[in-house]
């Protein structure tokens, strides 16, 4: 079949990785895609959020099926359009994708059903949210309601730094529209996870776990980020955890959906807190985390286009899911500066040594083609992903290889997954 993917970034890279490995897999076409993913498919220069061409392409080229990577699109409600043409395609509609859309919803939605997760209050107003945090324990965690590429949290450690969170939020508007409506939460201490799920609108399946840094800096210190990098699986999310999570999280977040009328179909992203009392939910996505999927997907052994059918087909009761018995780490290379200025355009050497190396993966995330050369084209540049017996190992891979690759102002982490595996010993 021909497949096509929408997204640009080191996560779509790493979905087409996996659907190239599917031997049902004929064509892969990705929109708009970037340097890396036009060595194993075709990039078609049509923006995300340009639904309607991008549905109008499928239909002339014959697509089989469309995989979208990206949550703003996915909140736009890109597959209502597709599913109006008659075309196949993995991920929520827009009344499930909402779930990652509003932080609001998500809160009421768990209230409701009972799933755990922090104690909140939700504001239109920001006389009414100032009232409320002049009593209020501190930190508190300020959240804007929509979609801001995961920078609309806030964590406050005094009243006076939740005021100003106020003011930034819905006065000055720093989110935009996403702060039209925000969430004031208790704050949560803990270890975080983040679990991966396929879900079919009834039936939910568990992959492996991961966590991001989102921090800039090493010893998680610096600006937050999209993040930079991966580990997975967590040794924190231990068998006990798992359990816990599927009775009380995973199937009952499922099952809220479906009662709501909005059956979830696609990936949940459940962003979790081990805290004292049990975990609870920090965030739901709508989609793969990036770069949560540079690290969980190369380590799947189902042919991922299988279980994406099987969502679409509502028959993923029929799917086991499987993992190799390993680690993998992802360090992202990123330009010095991110995420608050940087420079692009810097030709990038090295990305040969990957050839025909199992164990390794370069998932480009901000990179294009400029006559000829791969250039530098983002803030996070590149993803190197290495997988290795454990943790450990995985991650002295993939600080080996990330020394093959050089650019200009190349910058990473040098602790991804460090402290964690270490505290776990
Ligand atoms: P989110 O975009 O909701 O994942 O939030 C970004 C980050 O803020 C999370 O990864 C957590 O590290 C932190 N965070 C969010 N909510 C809370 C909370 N209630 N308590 C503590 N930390 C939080
Ligand atoms: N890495 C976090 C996210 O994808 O939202």
């Amino acid at each position: 079949m021909d497949i096509l993917i929408v997204g640009s970034g080191g996560r779509e890279h790493a979905i087409a990785a996996s659907a190239a490995k599917s031997p049902k897999v004929n064509k892969i076409f990705c929109a708009p895609g970037n340097a890396g993913i036009g060595q194993i498919a075709q990039c078609v220069p049509i923006g995300a959020m340009e639904f309607d061409k991008l549905a109008a392409f499928a239909k002339e080229e014959g697509i089989d099926f469309t995989i979208i990577g990206m949550d703003d699109p996915l909140v736009g409600g890109i597959v209502d359009v597709f599913e109006a043409e008659g075309l196949k395609v993995f991920g929520p509609r827009k009344n499930a994708a909402i779930l990652e859309g509003s932080k609001a919803f998500s809160k009421d939605l768990m209230k409701k059903y009972k799933i755990p997760t922090a104690a909140y209050e939700t504001f239109d107003d920001p006389k009414k949210a100032l009232a409320y945090l002049a009593g209020a324990k501190m930190p508190v965690v300020l959240k804007a309601d929509g979609l801001a590429l995961g920078k609309g949290v806030l964590i406050c450690n005094t009243l006076a730094e939740a005021e100003e969170g106020v003011k930034t939020i819905m006065e000055d508007r720093k989110f935009g529209a996403a702060g039209n409506r925000m969430v004031v939460e208790e704050f949560l201490t803990g270890r975080e996870v983040s679990v991966l799920t396929f879900a079919d609108g009834k039936t939910i399946r568990i992959m492996s776990s991961a966590q991001d840094h989102k921090r800039a800096k090493d010893g998680d210190q610096g600006l937050n980020t999209g993040g930079m990098g991966t580990f997975s699986p967590s040794p924190f999310y231990t068998a006990q955890v798992d359990e816990f999570c599927r009775k009380y999280i995973y199937q009952p977040t499922v099952d809220a959906m479906a009662s709501e009328g909005r059956p979830f179909t696609g990936v949940i992203f459940f962003g979790l807190m081990l805290t004292e009392d049990g975990p609870k939910v920090l965030e739901y996505n709508a989609r793969f985390g990036d770069p949560e999927a540079q690290v969980v997907l190369p380590r799947m052994k189902n042919d991922m286009i299988d279980v994406m059918e099987a969502c679409v087909e509502g028959r993923l009761d029929e799917i086991e899911l499987e993992f190799e018995d390993n680690a993998a780490v992802c360090v992202v290379l990123a330009s010095d500066g991110y995420p608050v200025s940087y420079e692009k355009g810097y030709a990038i050497q090295g990305l040969d040594a990957f050839t025909g190396k199992d164990d390794y993966a370069c998932f480009h995330a901000g990179t294009a083609l400029k006559d000829g050369q791969i250039v530098t084209n983002g803030g996070r540049v590149l993803g190197i992903t290495a997988k290795g017996a454990d943790l450990k190992q995985a991650r002295q891979k993939a600080y080996e290889a990330a020394g093959w690759v050089t650019f200009e102002n190349k910058y990473m982490r040098h602790d991804i997954g460090k402290a964690i595996d270490e505290a776990a010993q």
